[in-house]
């Protein structure tokens, strides 16, 4: 089986790899030249764990390959996955210009029977509206439509393609349905159930795992708040909840706020589908303003640790990136919280392990540091925003020694209120006691 994934960003590049590790050939397809030449020779343009050893094994053996000629790519493809970006428009609509024009190059190029799929994450109706082009520009085309939405976590999008807790495949017609089932073959195997169904069911799928994640997150946060002004403790409230299977214990981790490439993205999106579609979806636009507040308000919270004001203040910050194991700073808290600092007249020196190259050109104020301590170096607070193993075990002591003012706050209740003050240091956290 011979596939092709247009795109080589996270899901294409991901997906493609994966694809190959299953047996199938694979033609990773991007418009980047420098990209395309960089994956040739084996590096890797994103921080994925597990993903450069997968790729390397693939190459090698002949079934994972890349270039930027479309046409070649496509001609013998039994199936072409659409993996490219739909970023936000300024109304929070996806934009679909990369699909589209991605979808007037293949009309262009297919030959034979082809599924096309889409594999980005794109607003309800975008798979009709492709098959419609397509046959608009080229009538005599044999071809079938399907939606196959990913659910891969950055930071564990290899584990999470190889063993997914589901497959969702969006189809209109019986061919397209028996190839993909087919390529996904090694999972049944695993007996990892698929859900056959519709082309508009699998794109709402997508969005809908997405918000509701995102609105579970956002819930949490704001019960963390509740127990901050009643004394409670939002662990415990977490786990007391989450042990009722019909709740479930993940993605109830309080903390400043959901970011990422994917939920402020496709809650946005959502928000203006069902307003599009005349069914506003008024839970999720709480959750995206609600989150946008929490973001924004997490300076006050430092400032309040501070004692008040953060003028003249110098603050320690470990971790820019929206969460652990990735470079990815999109709509990390980070981007709020830094600018919200220094507009108070704190001076910030900050380290992340991976996310440091993305952050300088959007945070250039920022005194970027080599490591944990020499951040901690001087500074009137440590602010722990991303939960990096490596700052999961810090020498309580030593960050004592090197602070100007014992204070923490910790925005991913990394540590325990009990081993902080045995430390000597003032803890904040997120919806425990001090
Ligand atoms: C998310 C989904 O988890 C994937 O299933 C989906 O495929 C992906 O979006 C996508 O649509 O492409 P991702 O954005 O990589 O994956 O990261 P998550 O692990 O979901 O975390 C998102 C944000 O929520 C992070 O800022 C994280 O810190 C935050 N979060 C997560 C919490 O604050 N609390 C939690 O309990 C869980």
């Amino acid at each position: 089986m011979n596939i092709t994934m247009i795109g080589t960003g996270y899901v294409g590049l991901v997906s493609g790899a994966c694809f190959s590790e299953f047996g199938w050939n694979v033609t990773c397809l991007d418009r980047d030249a420098d990209k395309i030449a960089a994956l040739e020779d084996g590096q890797i343009p994103i921080y994925e764990p597990g993903l450069e050893p997968l790729v390397a094994r693939n190459v090698k053996a002949g079934r994972l390959h890349f270039t930027t000629e479309l046409k070649t790519a496509v001609r013998h493809a039994d199936a072409v996955f659409l993996a490219v970006g739909t970023p936000s428009d300024p109304h929070g609509r996806a934009d679909l210009s990369f699909i589209h024009a991605a979808a007037d190059e293949l009309a262009d190029a297919l030959e034979g029977f082809t599924v096309i799929v889409t594999k980005s994450t794109v607003p309800v109706g975008t798979g009709r509206e492709i098959a419609r082009r397509i046959r608009a520009r080229r009538p005599e085309l044999d071809f079938e439509i399907a939606s196959n939405p990913e659910f891969l976590r950055e930071g564990a999008a290899v584990e999470d393609f190889l063993r997914p807790d589901r497959v969702i495949l969006g189809v209109e017609g019986e061919r397209a349905a028996e190839l993909l089932q087919t390529l996904y073959r090694p999972l049944a195997l695993l007996q990892k159930p698929m859900v056959i169904t519709g082309l508009e069911t699998a794109e709402v799928i997508k969005y809908a795992a997405n918000a509701f994640l995102a609105t579970k997150i956002t819930f949490i946060n704001e019960i963390a708040d509740l127990c901050e002004k009643v004394g409670g403790n939002v662990q415990d409230v977490a786990r007391g909840m989450g042990l009722d299977g019909r709740i479930g214990p993940k993605f109830l981790h309080a903390g400043p706020g959901f970011g990422g490439s994917c939920f402020p993205k496709d809650t946005r999106a959502l928000v203006q589908t069902g307003q599009d579609a005349g069914a506003q979806q008024h839970i999720v636009e709480a959750v995206v303003a609600v989150n946008e507040a929490r973001k924004a308000a997490m300076a006050d919270k430092v400032a309040e640790a501070c004692g008040g004001a953060l003028s003249g203040k110098t603050i320690g910050l470990l971790g820019v990136t929206f969460k652990p194991n990735t470079d990815d700073v999109r709509e990390s808290t980070a981007l709020d919280l830094v600018p919200a600092l220094q507009q108070a007249g704190a001076t910030v020196q900050a380290f992340d392990p991976v996310g440091m190259d993305n952050a300088k050109p959007l945070l250039p104020d920022v005194a970027w540091q080599e490591d944990a301590y020499a951040t901690l170096e001087g500074a009137d607070a440590l602010v722990l925003l991303t939960e990096w193993n490596e700052f999961r075990g810090l020498d309580l002591a030593r960050v004592k020694h090197l602070l100007a003012q014992p204070v923490v706050v910790d925005l991913r209740n990394v540590y325990t209120p009990q081993e902080m003050n045995a430390a000597g240091l003032d803890y904040y956290s997120v919806g425990r006691p001090p």
